[in-house]
C-alpha cells in the first residue's frame, strides 16, 4: 500500500485529506505537533473510514523524530499541509511564522533528501496572486506578497522551483488553494478553529449556533455587484479528492507541478450569509463594519488547468457547502471539544 507522509494531517484540510487519501487506497502517516488541532481527529477519521493512521506527535522542524518516520515507513510521497496560517498574527509575529513555515519546510525537504523521497505536494494558497490584475487567475498570473503568511508561500514556492533546478527528479507540485470551506457530509469531522475565527465561514458558523452575536461584514463599498467582498469558495472534500488525484497524476512525473484549486465561481459575503441562513434555517445577524485591512475586493480561480491535467473539477455547490457546515456545527456547537 502506498504510504504518504501527511505533515499537518490532524488539521482542517490535512485530516479530510487523509479519508481521501484511504478511500483511494492510501495509507496516510501524520505527523502533527497539535498546535492548532486536537488528537480526537485520528478518532473520527477512523469511524468514517475504518482505518487509523499512524500518528506521529511531534514539529517537523524535529529533524531526528523525521528521520525516524522515514526509517519506520517506505514513504512514497509527502503532502505537506503543516503550517501556521492567521495573517493577521502572522504581521505580529513574523519571526515565528517565518521560523515555522520555512525552517520547518526546509528541514522537512532535507529528511526528504537524505532518504530518498523525492514526491512532494505543496499547500500554497491564492494569497501568492496578491491583488490579482483581473479574474478569473491562472496559473501564470505574476505573484506577489503583502503579509508574513503570504511571504511564507511565496518563498516556500521558489525554494521548490530552486531545488527542482539542483535536482531535477524531484516531483514537487504547487496546490494553491481558494478559499477551503465546508465539512465532512457525515458532520463528524469540520473546520475547528481556535479562538475567535478569522474566516468568514466559521464565524458564521459560530453566530449561526448562537456562540456569537453578529457576523461584521468588512465592507461594503467594494466594487463587487452588492459591495461586499468575493471569493472562491471550495469545498473541502473537493480540495481533499483534489489532493489525490495530483498524487496520482502528479507523483511519477519529474518537475514543477502548479495548479489552482478552485471551482471558478464567485461569492459575494452577504451571498454566504443568505446560503447559510438557508441551510439552518434561522436569521444570521450582521452589521457593515469598515474594511478589514489587507483585504481584496475580489478574486476567483481559473481552475481549467487542473480539470485538464488532473481530470478533477470541485462538483459539491454552495449549498452543499453550506449544509455540510451547518451539520457540523450543530453536531459539534464546541468543535472537537467535547
Ligand atoms: P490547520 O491549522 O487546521 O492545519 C495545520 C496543521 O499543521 C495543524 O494541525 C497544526 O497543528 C499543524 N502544524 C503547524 N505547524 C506545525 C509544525 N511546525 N509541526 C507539526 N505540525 C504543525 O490549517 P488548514 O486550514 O488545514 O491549512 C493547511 C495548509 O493549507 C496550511 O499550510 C495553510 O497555510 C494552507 N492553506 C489554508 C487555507 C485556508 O483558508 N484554510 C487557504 C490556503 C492555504
Ligand atoms: N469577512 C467578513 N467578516 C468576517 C470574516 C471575513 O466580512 O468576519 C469577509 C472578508 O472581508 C472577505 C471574505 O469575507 O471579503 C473572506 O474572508 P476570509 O477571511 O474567510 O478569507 P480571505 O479570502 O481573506 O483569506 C483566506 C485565507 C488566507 C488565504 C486566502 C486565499 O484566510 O489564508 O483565503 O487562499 F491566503
Amino acid at each position: 500500500m502506498e504510504k504518504v507522509l501527511v505533515t499537518g494531517g490532524t488539521g482542517y484540510i490535512g485530516s479530510h485529506t487523509c479519508l481521501a487519501l484511504i478511500a483511494d487506497g492510501k495509507q496516510p502517516i501524520i505527523i502533527d505537533n497539535l498546535c492548532n488541532s486536537k488528537p480526537i481527529v485520528l478518532d473520527r477519521i477512523e469511524t468514517i473510514s475504518g482505518k487509523r493512521p499512524v500518528f506521529y506527535e511531534g514539529d517537523i522542524r524535529d529533524r531526528a523524530l523525521l528521520d525516524r518516520i522515514f526509517e519506520e515507513h517506505q514513504i512514497q510521497s509527502v503532502i505537506h499541509f503543516a503550517a501556521l496560517k492567521a495573517v493577521g498574527e502572522s504581521t505580529q509575529v513574523p519571526l515565528r511564522y517565518y521560523q515555522n513555515n520555512i525552517a520547518g519546510t526546509l528541514n522537512l525537504l532535507e529528511a526528504m533528501q537524505a532518504h530518498g523521497v523525492k514526491s512532494f505536494i505543496f499547500s500554497s494558497s491564492a494569497t501568492v496572486y496578491g491583488d490579482p490584475a483581473s479574474v478569473p487567475i491562472t496559473e501564470e498570473f505574476p505573484r506577489s506578497a503583502t503579509n508574513p503568511y503570504g511571504r511564507s508561500k511565496l518563498m516556500i514556492e521558489e525554494i521548490c522551483e530552486d531545488q527542482l533546478k539542483a535536482e531535477n527528479d524531484w516531483s514537487i507540485t504547487l496546490l494553491r488553494y481558494f478559499n477551503p470551506v465546508g465539512a465532512h457530509e457525515s458532520g463528524t469531522m469540520g473546520e475547528d478553529p481556535s479562538g475567535i475565527p478569522n474566516n468568514l465561514m466559521p464565524y458564521i458558523a459560530q453566530v449561526a449556533i448562537g456562540r456569537r452575536d453578529a457576523l461584521s461584514v468588512f465592507g461594503n463599498d467594494y466594487p463587487t455587484a452588492d459591495g461586499t467582498g468575493v471569493r472562491d469558495y471550495i469545498h473541502v472534500m473537493d480540495l481533499a479528492e483534489g489532493h489525490v488525484k495530483a498524487l496520482n497524476v502528479c507523483s511519477a512525473k519529474q518537475g514543477l507541478h502548479v495548479y489552482n484549486l478552485g471551482t471558478g465561481q464567485g461569492y459575494s459575503v452577504l451571498e454566504m450569509v443568505k446560503a447559510f441562513s438557508d441551510a439552518a434555517a434561522r436569521p444570521i445577524p450582521y452589521q457593515i463594519e469598515p474594511r478589514r485591512p489587507g483585504d481584496i475586493a475580489e478574486y476567483w480561480a481559473n481552475p481549467a488547468k487542473a480539470e485538464r491535467e488532473l481530470d478533477w473539477k470541485a462538483s459539491r455547490t454552495l449549498s452543499q457547502m453550506t449544509a455540510d457546515s451547518w451539520r457540523w456545527q450543530s453536531q459539534n456547537p464546541m468543535g472537537y471539544e467535547e
